[in-house]
């Protein structure tokens, strides 16, 4: 530690405290800064990336079945999304609500106030009418607020598969704390990826044009701008693969050779030896029996499962 009290951020904290471990890991909840959020787009569009279609094609295809069966026009409620982003998905909800009058206020949760403050403005753009009230925190932050937003039910969204950056266990600490945070009648709508050809799952993540690449080495771009470290982007690669057994794509950064990396705030110096694996990601995929017994484990309901047309992906609907 330098003398002069520099007051570390959280970021640079958990990245200190990452990188100081045996098996060095960063969390990829730091993925998101505006570069970040950029690069997520283009992955989003690249045709390797599946998820975001299946996804898209679910909501498109199933939005009236899906808003009749979390009970939209029954009562006012709270429409929260988790990891919301830029919204493109939920738009398609969003217009089916507003136009029919559907009483409720969206509230998206991001880790990014930049995709956050996008995603805000766009959105009284295109639904004037439509109330919104962004939340600027990370997952448990805002697992903690919504138990106390106000009287309706809440309905809640956590869709493009990101529990998958949970494993198993975490998701289901995840899921324990959402059921203490909800009441009864309560509603989640989780999205999520299902194992299927291993092949296909591998080139989501890695694919030939290098965005999931450069969308993991911007962490280290980030940690340069935001730490001012002195992260030579140059001498770290793209490494990941899928495990069937478990269903979870592993992503890490590796070290290209052996080299010391600096952090001035907290006057630190780490060191990376060649092929060494800064593991970065987890995007689990689950088996459909899997899942269902990941939420009753915690106390949540079936209540439908919507797929796509190639069953590679599910929006579940459960209730509390
Ligand atoms: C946004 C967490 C769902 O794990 O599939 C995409 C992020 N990482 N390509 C995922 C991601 C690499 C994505 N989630």
């Amino acid at each position: 530690m330098n003398t002069t009290e520099t007051k570390l951020t959280p970021f640079a904290i958990d990245v200190i405290n990452g990188l100081e471990k045996k098996n060095k890991s960063l969390p990829s909840k730091y993925f998101y800064d505006e570069e970040g959020d950029r690069l997520f787009q283009q992955i989003m569009n690249m045709p390797e990336y599946y998820l975001t279609r299946c996804e898209f094609e679910i909501l498109a295809e199933q939005r009236k079945e899906i808003c009749d069966a979390i009970g939209a026009f029954n009562a006012s409620f709270n429409l929260i999304e988790f990891g919301a982003g830029d919204g493109l998905k939920t738009k398609l909800l969003l217009k089916y609500l507003t136009d029919r009058k559907a009483d409720f206020t969206y509230y998206p949760v991001d880790i990014s106030l930049h995709i956050l403050d996008e995603l805000t403005a766009d959105l009284q753009d295109e639904f004037p009418s439509l109330q919104v009230a962004p939340v600027h925190d990370d997952y448990f932050g805002a697992l903690r607020q919504m138990g106390n937003f106000n009287n309706r039910r809440n309905v809640t969204l956590f869709l493009g598969s990101n529990i998958g950056n949970f494993h198993y266990d975490e998701a289901a600490g995840f899921l324990k704390q959402f059921v203490s945070n909800s009441r009864s009648g309560d509603m989640l709508l989780l999205g999520v990826d299902l194992q299927k050809d291993p092949g296909i799952i591998s080139l989501a993540y890695d694919d030939p044009h290098g965005i999931t690449a450069a969308f993991n080495l911007n962490l280290l771009r980030r940690m340069n701008n935001e730490l001012g470290a002195d992260f030579d982007l140059d001498k770290f690669g793209h490494y990941t693969y899928y495990e069937p057994a478990s269903g979870e794509v592993l992503s890490f950064l590796i070290s290209l050779e052996n080299q010391l990396v600096y952090f001035p705030d907290s006057d630190q110096t780490i060191s990376f030896e060649k092929n060494e694996l800064v593991h970065t990601e987890i995007s689990k995929k689950y088996k459909p029996e899997e899942l269902e017994e990941l939420a009753i484990s915690q106390g949540l309901k079936p209540v439908s499962h919507f797929l796509d047309s190639k069953n590679y992906f599910t929006d579940t609907l459960f209730s509390v």
